[in-house]
């Protein structure tokens, strides 16, 4: 498990920087699954989420399958979650929303959260998905005020 430091091609490209999905990294599709609803069970019990909770509807599993389904795609897996919904940008919808940037900073936070519950995931990769998601929630949200809208 200790990191290959060797020189050479393996400098270049670690063995643990292999070709490998980030979808194939993370153990394929049911970590993923258990990760939204890891993430979505936290929103539902966790009063430091209550304000993203309430933006939500009532039933939160749909919206658990479908963000797995989203996260499998995003993270270099199977795409059917965008064959099935042609057209769908998640970033237009949710910038629909209009939330602000305190309920993308709770978006991210929670999502940190939920990647840390999964002990076998490999931190470097956890916390390489938790920036990135990070900065997709901060792009929802309007930021400042020259955004009209
Ligand atoms: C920035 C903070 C975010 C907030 C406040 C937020 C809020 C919401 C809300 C309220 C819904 C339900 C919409 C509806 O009922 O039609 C939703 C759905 C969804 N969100 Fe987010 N979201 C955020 C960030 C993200 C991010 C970063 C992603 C992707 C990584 C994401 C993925 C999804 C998906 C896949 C759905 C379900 C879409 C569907 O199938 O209808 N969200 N979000």
């Amino acid at each position: 498990m200790t990191p290959i430091k060797a020189g050479g091609a393996e400098a270049r490209h670690p063995v643990t920087m292999s070709e490998a999905t980030p979808f194939a990294r993370i153990g394929g599709a049911a970590p993923v699954r258990a990760l939204a609803e890891r993430f979505y069970a936290l929103i539902d019990r966790d009063p430091v989420y209550a304000d993203l909770r309430a933006a939500h509807g009532p039933d939160l599993a749909p919206i658990a399958a479908s963000l797995a389904g989203f996260l499998t795609a995003w993270l270099g897996g199977p795409r059917d979650w965008f064959a099935e919904r042609p057209g769908l940008c998640i970033m237009r919808m949710h910038r629909q929303l209009d939330f602000g940037p305190e309920l993308a900073a709770q978006w991210a936070t929670a999502m940190r959260e939920a990647l840390a519950g999964d002990p076998s995931l490999d931190t470097e990769l956890a916390a390489q998905i938790g920036d990135a998601l990070t900065r997709m929630a901060q792009a929802m949200a309007p930021r400042g005020e020259g955004l009209s809208r």
